[in-house]
């Protein structure tokens, strides 16, 4: 992941539109999702078809919904969610985990009514526009969920700020998924979103 910054809102007026697009479309762009996946978050090859056999199985999920930005063979940036759901692997485990911490209510308050954003990435050469605020923003606007939940690494990203400046607080910290990896926070907002920048 790159953490440098272009001199703020140097090429912000050139940045690309962002448009909604169905499970087709999301399903004919997902090559180039996830090579911008792959050069925002740096994964090791080796979990790259886990990822694609993952984001295959999001679409059929209640309440999916996706933007894009960029051309269909060059995406800057992308983000999509659904509507969270018993069954749903991330979803559960969440659920027992907040349940675990902050007991049964806490646990049915953030999630039995909750819009999962399950990605948003931006591609590095494109960082740093306004664009990662612009599509998770689109992205919740208009949900009807009482709730937005997501997980991102526990670290001091330029996510964790962007999450932050959105009004998301931490619900879990600290915390391992099943399978082991890094650890990850969940955060968490009333919707809709209001916005923290000042
Ligand atoms: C997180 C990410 C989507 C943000 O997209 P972006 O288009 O670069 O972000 P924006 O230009 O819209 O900036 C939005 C906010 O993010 C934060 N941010 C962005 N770049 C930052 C940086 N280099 N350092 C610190 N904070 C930063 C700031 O809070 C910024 O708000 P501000 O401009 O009002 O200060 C993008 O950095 C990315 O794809 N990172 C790698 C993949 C990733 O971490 N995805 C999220 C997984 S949960």
């Amino acid at each position: 992941m790159s953490h440098v910054r272009p001199a703020f809102g140097a090429r912000r007026e050139t940045a690309p539109q962002i448009r909604e697009i169905d499970k087709r479309a999301f399903f004919r762009r997902l090559d180039a999702m996830l090579e911008t996946y792959a050069a925002a978050m740096e994964p090791p090859t080796d979990q790259m078809p886990g990822r694609r056999t993952i984001m295959e199985r999001h679409t059929a999920y209640p309440g999916f919904r996706a933007f894009v930005a960029g051309r269909r063979r060059n995406v800057a940036g992308f983000a999509y969610g659904f509507h969270g759901e018993p069954g749903q692997w991330w979803h559960d485990v969440v659920h027992a985990a907040l349940a675990e911490t902050g007991g049964a209510e806490h646990a049915r308050t953030w999630m039995d009514d909750a819009f999962e954003v399950a990605e948003l990435h931006v591609h590095p050469d494109s960082q740093g526009q306004g664009l990662g605020r612009r599509l998770i923003t689109t992205l919740c606007a208009g949900r009807t969920e009482g709730t937005v939940v997501l997980s991102t690494l526990d670290a001091q990203t330029p996510a964790r700020n962007l999450y932050r400046s959105l009004g998301m607080t931490d619900l879990l910290s600290g915390f391992r998924f099943p399978g082991g990896g890094p650890l990850y926070a969940v955060m968490g907002a009333r919707l809709p979103l209001t916005s923290r920048r000042s």
